[in-house]
């Protein structure tokens, strides 16, 4: 039985769009279940109705505090009956309802080598930098920015005179890549 998974979105979908093609290729043994998304104006929400995945967005200024905005969404994640959680641009700060819930089963794409430039604009801030080499990471959600334990990276050299939308577009290509076949393993590993 492949394992259920709803992906986190805030704004664009390049990585939504990237697993749910490797899912629709075969690529990635998972069923994408939903989009969840806390952005009324998220471009990734047209993304996901086009392509027959449901959405849910819950605007958290909605909510009286952060842990009931997150107790709504661990009730939404338990009726899609999700397995894992892929935050994939989603721009907030997991908190206790969801990691409580589904620590060990979040896992989160972030545009820089960490530990080096985590949080917002890293890859403008390498290019800025002038750092010799960038990359991806993908890893382990907790209750930091960007900390949790690292699964897996892939480098990316900068060549000289790459403008900061060249090595924006050399990074969004790794990801595409590297996330779906990260997330297989991942759930390969499970005795489902
Ligand atoms: C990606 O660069 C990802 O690493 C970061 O947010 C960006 C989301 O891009 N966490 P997209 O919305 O998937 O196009």
């Amino acid at each position: 039985m492949k394992p259920n998974v709803v992906v986190f979105a805030s704004g664009r979908g390049s990585n939504f769009t990237a697993l749910v093609q490797a899912a629709e290729r075969g690529d990635l043994p998972v069923n994408i279940t939903g989009l969840f998304c806390d952005q009324l104006q998220a471009p990734v929400i047209a993304k996901a109705r086009s392509v027959g995945v449901p959405v849910a967005v819950f605007t958290p200024q909605l909510f009286p505090t952060k842990d009931a905005y997150e107790q709504a969404v661990v009730r939404f994640l338990e009726t899609q009956g999700a397995d894992w959680v892929v935050l994939a641009g989603y721009m907030r700060i997991v908190g206790g309802p969801l990691l409580q819930r589904y620590g060990g089963r979040i896992i989160n794409i972030h545009p820089s080598l960490l530990p080096a430039f985590p949080g917002r604009d890293s890859i403008a801030r390498a290019h800025e930098a002038g750092v010799e080499r960038t990359g991806v990471t993908v890893h382990f959600v907790d209750e930091g920015v960007d900390t949790g334990p690292v699964i897996a990276q892939r480098e990316v050299v900068i060549q000289q005179g790459w403008s900061l939308d060249t090595l924006a577009e050399k990074i969004h290509e790794v990801e595409h890549d590297l996330y779906p076949r990260v997330l297989a393993e991942l759930v390969k590993e499970q005795a489902w």
